[in-house]
């Protein structure tokens, strides 16, 4: 099934395989932060990104949000169709933290009254930077029509997504998505995960997502672990 490795990525690993119009994901387990130059990994941490992604793409795919996933092949690799990949971070905030609330001087954990969707230009030599709809076409990296389509795109997975995470005991913070193109239309693709979500426990307010990791806080395998559990709870 897998050929040639295509591409390597700080978290995973992209092969060919025999049908050019399909690829395979191989889930790492490393995990980066700041743009790489805080580094680590732990044991598992690929499998779990994996399921959690699987399970939120299968729930998202059902409530009319197309993602590139067709189906698992192991604990560590997903087959996916072969889209391209618009080199946007899409991100949603629900409550401002991270990067937004340090740049307008404002404490975490201020609730928005509305969601914010803001892009980010991907690409690591230029640390990712915030750019306007402008900048982004500008750059030519979207049509016109895409952009309040990626905005609608990401307002409709951050409904569904919030709902989820709210039975699974979770406030959905912030999150970031990546979104291809496949046959003229737009699909949700990449990961959904710890990794690129903020999520807090409703209960306790204790993060549980990659800030665990990122601010030094500890118990980032046992975190993803429990992240993956209540989603299976909550999802299967
Ligand atoms: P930020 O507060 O650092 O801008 O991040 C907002 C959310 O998007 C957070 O959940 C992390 C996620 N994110 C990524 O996963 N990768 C990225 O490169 C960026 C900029 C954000
Ligand atoms: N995803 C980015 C990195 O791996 C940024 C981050 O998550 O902090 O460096």
């Amino acid at each position: 099934m897998k050929k040639d490795l295509m591409y390597e990525g700080k978290a995973k690993r992209i092969y060919a395989t025999e049908k050019p119009e399909e690829v395979v994901v191989e889930y790492k387990d490393s995990l980066t932060a700041f743009n790489a130059l805080k580094k680590g990994s732990f044991d598992g941490k690929g499998a779990l990104n994996l399921q959690i992604t699987s399970l939120l793409f299968e729930h998202l795919a059902k409530n009319g949000v197309p993602t590139h996933l067709i189906k698992t092949l192991s604990a560590t690799e997903l087959l996916v169709k072969k889209v391209e990949i618009i080199p946007l971070e899409v991100v949603v905030r629900n409550v401002l933290a991270g990067s937004t609330a340090k740049k307008f001087g404002i404490e975490e954990g201020r609730v928005l009254d509305r969601p914010l969707v803001e892009f980010y230009y991907k690409d690591d030599a230029l640390a990712d930077p915030f750019l306007s709809d402008d900048q982004a076409l500008m750059l030519g990296v979207v049509k016109e029509s895409e952009i309040p389509q990626l905005k609608t795109m990401a307002l409709k997975v951050n409904e569904i997504m919030g709902q989820v995470m709210g039975k699974a005991g979770l406030t959905l913070v912030d999150f970031k998505i990546e979104i291809g193109r496949l046959d003229g239309k737009l699909v949700l693709a990449d990961e959904i995960s710890p990794d690129c979500c903020r999520l807090w426990d409703k209960k306790t307010g204790e993060k549980m997502d990659k800030d665990r990791f990122r601010r030094d806080l500890g118990n980032v395998a046992e975190t993803y672990q429990e992240v993956c559990k209540r989603l299976t709870e909550v999802l299967k």
